[in-house]
């Protein structure tokens, strides 16, 4: 231990109160910086050219799929690896994520990654995948989610979560909300998850 004043950078070290204060401003400045331009540039908070926000069949399996905790053992993110984009295509982009609230990134795969999963099967391999995995995949150990055929969606949620979005800054018009109780009426939830991942991913392909 020094003997003399603390001199210099060693005032910093041998005080509490200067070294938390201090810190706790170096990381605020560092993280505002690497924060805050992002809630202002174009490449995250504008969709890209193609993306949709989701009609309202595939909004209600997008909360199906969030029920039933599918982001537990699916990412929805490919990352900008050759492995990952030579297994599951392009890797994503911040553009495609603009209409997720919330995101389902994912961080667990104990399934394949979603996020390219759109448009690879048809409607009626989903629907049996859903119902039994293993009818279709004999090692899966995918959970069976029989039950999704005979959930109705209530088409009087629909119009709600669609207003609620647009606080948010999805662009439903009044037209697209008063019609859609009617798109979702007679569907069961497996319609609508069905629905959901067939649209995943294809804005970009
Ligand atoms: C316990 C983990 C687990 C959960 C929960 C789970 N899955 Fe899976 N899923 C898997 C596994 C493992 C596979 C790969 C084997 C197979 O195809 O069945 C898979 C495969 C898939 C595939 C085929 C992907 C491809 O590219 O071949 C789809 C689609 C899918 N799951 C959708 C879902 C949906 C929708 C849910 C929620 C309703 C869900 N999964 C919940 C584990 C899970």
């Amino acid at each position: 231990m020094a003997n003399h004043a603390p001199v210099g950078h060693e005032k910093i070290e041998t005080s509490n109160f200067l070294m938390i204060v201090l810190v706790l401003l170096t990381v605020s400045v560092g993280g505002l910086v690497e924060i805050v331009p992002l809630f202002f540039q174009r490449s995250t908070t504008q969709p890209l050219e193609n993306v949709q926000p989701y009609t309202p069949l595939q909004l209600a399996g997008r909360d199906v799929y969030i029920r039933e905790g599918c982001v537990g053992c699916h990412s929805q993110m490919v990352r900008p690896f050759r492995s990952e984009t030579l297994r599951y295509g392009s890797y994503s982009k911040a553009g495609e994520f603009v209409y997720d609230r919330p995101f389902l990134w994912g961080s667990k795969r104990t399934g394949p990654d979603l996020q390219r999963v759109g448009g690879k099967y048809s409607d009626e391999w989903h629907r049996i995948h859903l119902i039994n995995p293993r009818d279709l995949v004999p090692e899966s150990n995918m959970p069976a989610y029989a039950w999704l055929e005979r959930g109705m969606i209530d088409p009087a949620d629909m119009a709600p979560k669609m207003r609620t979005l647009r606080r948010l800054g999805v662009p439903y018009s009044d037209e697209q909300i008063d019609k859609a109780g009617d798109e979702v009426k007679g569907k069961t939830e497996l319609d609508a998850v069905v629905a959901y991942l067939q649209v995943l991913g294809t804005a970009v392909k």
